[in-house]
């Protein structure tokens, strides 16, 4: 599909924005002289008010647009970014398969207009390549989205580092849909491999290389996988010489539960417990793509977890890279032992100034935040704030748990240094404390936990349709630009 900016009407349908104190827009008279007076009885006797959601249409005769529709925005507020990228993806939710070519959408005017097209392509994301059978019908008609604006110039200017985010999010959309048969960590790195034409400078560590480093407790989840495991870097340096923000991503490609099996109901979902990678990866496209002012390093531990005769069992005992031990006491909380060895080789590595991880990590989340926030855990306070924020613009918030000395005691093993779970209390705070052991004096960290946000069964909004939300990749782009590079 084709995103364009423009500063006349082309096309087959023509979409007005209306709110709620302008419901008969006057851009209507750009249209044909006078057409706002006279579509003004029709309009007054149906319900449209220019409510959040609601649609207008009118079929113009003669030249010009096919349709016209008018659709409602509600009331602008502070959260206009917001408002108008909803309002651009109702636009293509509208139209997407009404048969129409081209659509146009009218702007308000102002360099956010750019926030329009931007909601429109998100909303115009389809994972449907494995559908052989879908007939015309069933596909989209819309070939071109226009965004109409006086501000052709700044809105241009804008849109760029927004598509590019837009594009790290159609990523991370893609790699989460994705089925377990055709992305496995060796596939999964031939697809991180391909950002390498983007100037992001990629490393894919393998079983042999792990095992050198001591990686034992990631190498530990994958061994009862014929598939190998591997972990990719992702190195972007467009900044000095300042060390880099440092991203790591949690990319269980099947979480089976191995050998403490998961119940069979929905076990197909877990093809998505590589979501926190997917977020790294989408990023570090985003952040290429723009050609981000800063430092970032992205590593992903990419395996799959199965039982079978030569997979991890409860009651084993693994050397993390770190040195400490870890007693397995449930195979299905492998996503923090793989953790916690790409954390520890990341600072090892970078000394970055800061680590982010993400991750599908606790079904606890869910329980806790439901699918609206992803949980945050942090050991700054600058940096939670950052993120905050950042997730705020972005619309992928993020809300912070807290965290402690007495969650952290229930990590206690008999056996050794600590145990993968905690028990049934407060099951993604304890998981964030078995990470923060990870983590070395003096550096920020925070840890995202996105099971909540990754995926949902059902459309949340126009802008995000079910199934893969590609969570991440905009909160993550946000945070460098407005806290990591110069302007
Ligand atoms: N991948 C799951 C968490 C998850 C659950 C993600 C639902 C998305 C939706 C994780 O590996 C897991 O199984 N966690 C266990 C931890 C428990 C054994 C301490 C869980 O949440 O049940
Ligand atoms: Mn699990
Ligand atoms: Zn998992």
């Amino acid at each position: 599909m084709k995103f364009e900016i423009k500063d006349s009407y082309v096309g087959d349908v023509y979409i007005l924005f209306a709110t709620e104190d302008e419901y008969i827009p006057s851009d209507l008279n750009t249209i044909e002289d006078g057409l706002a007076a006279s579509l003004t009885p029709m309009i007054e006797a149906s319900r449209f008010r220019g409510k959040a959601g609601q649609t207008f249409e009118y079929t113009p005769s003669g030249e010009g647009p096919k349709k016209v529709i008018l659709l409602g925005a509600g009331k602008l507020s502070d959260d206009n970014a917001q408002t108008l990228e909803n309002y651009g993806g109702f636009a293509v939710k509208s139209t997407l398969m009404s048969g129409y070519k081209s659509i146009a959408i009218k702007g308000t005017g102002a360099e956010e207009d750019a926030r329009i097209l931007a909601g429109a392509r998100l909303a115009s994301y389809r994972f449907d390549k494995y559908m052989t059978k879908l007939t015309d019908d069933q596909k989209p008609s819309v070939e071109t989205v226009t965004l109409v604006t006086s501000a052709v110039e700044a809105a241009t200017k804008a849109y760029g580092p927004l598509e590019a985010a837009v594009q790290g999010t159609e990523l991370a959309r893609d790699l989460v849909h994705e089925p377990p048969n055709v992305l496995y960590p060796a596939s999964y790195a031939d697809r991180i491999r391909e950002l390498e034409a983007l100037g992001v400078k990629v490393t894919v560590l393998g079983e042999k290389e792990m095992t050198e480093l001591g990686m034992h407790s990631l190498l530990g989840v994958g061994q009862g996988s014929v598939r190998e495991s591997h972990m990719a870097i992702m190195e972007w340096n467009g900044g000095g010489d300042e060390a880099p923000v440092a991203f790591v991503g949690k990319g269980v490609c099947f979480d089976t539960g191995g050998i403490s099996l998961k119940p069979g109901p929905n076990m197909q979902d877990m093809k998505g417990d590589m979501g926190g990678s997917a977020a790294v990866v989408g990023a570090m496209k985003s952040l290429a793509l723009r050609k981000a002012k800063a430092n970032v390093v992205g590593l992903v531990g990419l395996v799959e977890n199965m039982p079978d005769g030569n997979a991890s069992r409860p009651g084993d005992i693994v050397y993390t890279m770190s040195g400490q031990t870890v007693e397995n006491q449930n195979t299905d909380a492998e996503g923090r032992l793989v953790l916690c060895d790409v954390l520890w080789y990341a600072q090892e590595t970078y000394k970055p100034s800061a680590i982010i991880d993400l991750a599908t990590l606790t079904g606890a989340i869910i329980v806790s935040l439901g699918h609206d926030n992803a949980g945050l855990f942090s050991n700054d306070d600058t940096l939670s704030g950052q993120l905050t924020a950042a997730g705020l613009a972005e619309n992928e918030p993020v809300w912070r748990l807290p965290m402690g000395s007495s969650y952290d005691k229930l990590l206690k093993s008999q056996f050794a240094d600590m145990k993968n779970i905690g028990g049934p209390a407060a099951g993604s705070i304890t998981a964030a404390q078995f990470l923060k052991r990870f983590i070395k004096e003096g550096t920020p960290w925070a840890h995202i936990d996105i099971a909540g946000v990754a995926w949902k069964s059902v459309d949340k909004a126009p802008t995000d349709p079910a199934w893969a939300s590609g969570f991440g990749p905009r909160l993550l782009d946000r945070l460098i630009k407005d806290n990591y590079e110069s302007a």
